[in-house]
This record gives C-alpha cells, sequence and structure tokens, in this order.
C-alpha cells in the first residue's frame, strides 16, 4: 500500500469512507476492506457508527496497530472541553485507546479558531490523538491554524474530485508539509464514471471508471483518498489501482473536467470557499 506522509503521520493512500455506513453492515464492511487489504478507515462522530466500526476492526482480526484510523469533531462540539470530550467519547464508542487521527471536521462559526486549535492539540498531548488535522479549511484557514498549532497538523480533510478544482488549497497543504485527504473522491459516481476521459482511460488499462478515478488521484503528489462503497466488491475494486499508470495526456483530460465547478458539500456554515 502507497503511504502518503502528513507531517510525520504516514496515512495509507486509499482508506475507506464510511459515511452513511451504519450497524451490522458497516461492521461487516469494515472488517471485509481490512480483510482484503484496506489498512485506512474515515469515521466521524456525526456518522453514528463509531461503535459499528470498532467492532469491524476487532472482527477483522487485523492488528490495531496496523490500522489507520480517523474520526473527526462535528463544530457544535468545538469549544474548549467539548472538543476534548468529544474525542473520549469518540474512543469510547470505537473501542479503542487512541485514533490515528482526529480532525476538526469543520471550521466553527462561534467559537475562535485559537480555541479549537488548543483543544485539538491537548487531545494529541494526551495521547487521545497520534495525530491531529483539520477538514473543510479553506487556503486562509490553513494558513491560521498551521500558525496556531503546537503539534503539526497531519493533513487537511477535503471534498476534491475531477469535477472541483482545489489547486489553492492543495498548495497551501504541500507549502506546510500536510496531507491532502480527497474526500467525495468519485464525486459519488455515475455522472463522473460516464466522462469520456474517465471511461475511454479505463478500456484502454482495462481497469473500471472508479480505479482511473482513484488512480487520478493517488498519482498526485500528497494526496489520499476515501472513497466509500457499501458493496464489498467494490470496496476491493477501489484498492486495486497501484498496478497501472495514468500517463500525462489521460491526466490532463481528466484535469479538463474541472470546468464543471461541481461542489457536493456546500452548506449554510460552510466557510467562504477558495475560487480559481
Ligand atoms: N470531511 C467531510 O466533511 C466529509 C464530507 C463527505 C465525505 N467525507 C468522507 O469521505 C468519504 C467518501 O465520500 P462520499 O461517501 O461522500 O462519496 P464517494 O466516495 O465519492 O462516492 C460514494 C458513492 O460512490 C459509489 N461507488 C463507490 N465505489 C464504486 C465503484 N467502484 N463503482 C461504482 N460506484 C461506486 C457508492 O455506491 P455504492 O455504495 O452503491 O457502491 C457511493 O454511492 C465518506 O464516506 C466520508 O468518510 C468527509
Amino acid at each position: 500500500m502507497q503511504i502518503v506522509t502528513g507531517n510525520g503521520a504516514k496515512i495509507p493512500a486509499i482508506g475507506l469512507g464510511t459515511w452513511t455506513l451504519r450497524d451490522d453492515a458497516a461492521t461487516r464492511l469494515v472488517a471485509g476492506a481490512l480483510q482484503a487489504g484496506y489498512r485506512h478507515i474515515d469515521t466521524a462522530t456525526s456518522y453514528e457508527n463509531e461503535a459499528a466500526v470498532g467492532e469491524g476492526l476487532r472482527v477483522s482480526g487485523v492488528p490495531r496497530d496496523q490500522i489507520f484510523l480517523t474520526t473527526k469533531v462535528w463544530p457544535p462540539d468545538l469549544a474548549a472541553g467539548d472538543l476534548q470530550r468529544s474525542v473520549e467519547g469518540s474512543l469510547k464508542r470505537l473501542g479503542v485507546d487512541q485514533v490515528d487521527l482526529a480532525l476538526i471536521h469543520w471550521p466553527s462559526t462561534t467559537v475562535p479558531l485559537t480555541e479549537s486549535i488548543e483543544a485539538l492539540n491537548e487531545v494529541r498531548t494526551r495521547g487521545l490523538a497520534h495525530n491531529i488535522g483539520v477538514s473543510n479549511f479553506t487556503v486562509a484557514l490553513v494558513e491560521a491554524a498551521v500558525a496556531l498549532s503546537e503539534h503539526p497538523l497531519a493533513c487537511n480533510q477535503v471534498e476534491h474530485h475531477p469535477f472541483l478544482n482545489q489547486d489553492r488549497v492543495m498548495a497551501a497543504c504541500r507549502k506546510h508539509g500536510l496531507a491532502f485527504v480527497s474526500y467525495c473522491p468519485l464525486a459519488r459516481g455515475t455522472e463522473l464514471f460516464a466522462q469520456d476521459p474517465v471511461s475511454e482511460a479505463a478500456a484502454r488499462h482495462g481497469k473500471t471508471p472508479a480505479q482511473v478515478v482513484l488512480r487520478w488521484h493517488v498519482q498526485q503528489d500528497g494526496v489520499v483518498a476515501i472513497p466509500r462503497s457499501s458493496h464489498p466488491d467494490r470496496i476491493r475494486e477501489n484498492l486495486e489501482v497501484f498496478d497501472f499508470a495514468l500517463d500525462a495526456g489521460e491526466v490532463a483530460a481528466i484535469d479538463a473536467l474541472r470546468s464543471r465547478g461541481l461542489r457536493i458539500c456546500d452548506f449554510e456554515f460552510s466557510p467562504e470557499w477558495d475560487r480559481d
């Protein structure tokens, strides 16, 4: 498995996203993914599946120290004290002593960043999380968080797929040594898979459109992708992206799909996104 380094954190380049996966199905899918070779699982308090995900870790039989486990703190819990309690609750539900990465899920619209970053640093100092990082942070927020944080930030997890230009925030991550973790890496599927540059590359390489898109992610310096699927066969398929490479022309053709400008996760509490 390819490893991406984010200020010292060693993050497997493909992880399993678990948003919408629940209960026994989440346990089965996480266990199956780990048995199939995944070593990186992404959850969050807001996904309400941490207990099921933790059970999947144990059912898999894969030693805990071989798994990179991420969880996230939801915005209402970003004040001092609340943030630490949120991570403690995650550990209890997951049934682990420590997560490998704890993230601020979205920047707060009410709690000062200084306060949240200080609380996140305490989570790291106390060993509740081996690494800390952020999610949905813009260039300005990355700059501010890096300046405020005592411990290095391992990553910024943001929406990223061929329909969205994220060059500016990716450059900010590289500048400060953060890994760039692509969420919604498949832009949720069907429409992206039907685009000519994707389907044609898939035919040329004898791969599926999903594998071409995931290869496009992990071929980029410092980029991790966390696709989700509720089908074990697709989960396995999404890991088989390290035995071929897209050439420069194929990458350029897929890059050009960014003109669509599609942002899937955009809410009233979103920050002012970076524009081209
Ligand atoms: N930090 C944040 O704010 C944030 C926000 C959104 C997501 N995330 C994280 O990122 C993860 C991934 O994002 P996402 O779940 O929104 O979207 P995604 O991974 O881009 O797309 C998931 C969709 O693609 C389909 N799919 C997956 N693999 C496929 C394959 N090989 N062939 C055909 N279809 C396939 C799945 O359908 P089936 O289930 O039917 O296979 C599902 O509908 C989430 O699960 C979550 O962990 C984080």
